[in-house]
């Protein structure tokens, strides 16, 4: 897919403002300073489409960006951000929750884990949420520049391993890397792939 126009629209702290069009709709989730941002503007090829920042916690609202006029990238806050306080947490884990119990917009999300870190529980638990809530996802290993293609192997298939104790099937995966612009040709073409199946269901 080719990017003609990547717009931002609406940034706002509750599901009922989102926008009200009927685009289909892909959300970028993980834990704080992943590279959710970073993933959207290499994405769309925009230097600073979304705000990013080397201190975790930049990103505060459900941020919509509009791409081709025809589908929505959602940009939300990290999880798991200790610096957060505590009362700070909870709203933000609050309308994390409503978003995705309640977007029918969504098709789906992308639940971006750091390639240099062990699988962590959060990211775990926060995949099962997702499939117990029957929301399809698929995960982002970010910042592949920081490992060596082999390291990156080792990793995923021990992430693999992880995942093959309660999921059945590994979900669909893909490495990315927004300094070194790595996996943006295989995100862009699934996404199109699936908006296609959507349209001619329509
Ligand atoms: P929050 O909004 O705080 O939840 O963070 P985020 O997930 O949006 O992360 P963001 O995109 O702001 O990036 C966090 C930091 O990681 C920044 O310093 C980025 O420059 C860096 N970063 C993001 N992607 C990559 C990457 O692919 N490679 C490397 N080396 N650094 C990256
Ligand atoms: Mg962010």
């Amino acid at each position: 897919m080719k990017i003609k126009s990547a717009e931002f629209v609406v940034s706002n702290q509750s599901v009922e403002k989102c926008p009200k069009t009927n685009l289909p709709e892909y959300a970028f989730i993980g834990r704080s300073n992943v590279g959710k941002s970073s993933l959207i503007n290499m994405l769309t090829s925009r230097k600073s489409l979304a705000k990013t920042s080397g201190r975790p916690g930049k990103t505060q609202l459900i941020n919509h960006f509009l791409i081709n006029k025809n589908w929505h990238l959602v940009d939300l806050p990290g999880y798991g951000y200790a610096r957060v306080s505590k009362s700070n947490k909870k709203v933000f884990q609050k309308f994390i929750t409503a978003y995705f119990a309640e977007r029918e917009q969504l098709v789906s999300a992308f639940v971006l884990v750091d390639i240099r870190h062990k699988p962590q529980p959060i990211d775990l638990n926060f995949m099962a949420w997702l499939g117990k809530t029957g929301i399809p996802f698929s995960i982002i290993f970010t910042k592949a520049d920081k490992l060596k293609p082999k390291a990156i192997d080792n990793y995923v298939s021990d992430y693999k391993d992880v995942l093959l104790e309660t999921w059945e099937d590994m979900p669909n995966y893909f490495i990315t890397s927004s300094s070194k612009h790595i996996g943006k040709d295989e995100l862009l073409d699934y996404i199109q792939v699936i908006n296609d199946e959507l349209k001619f269901q329509n």
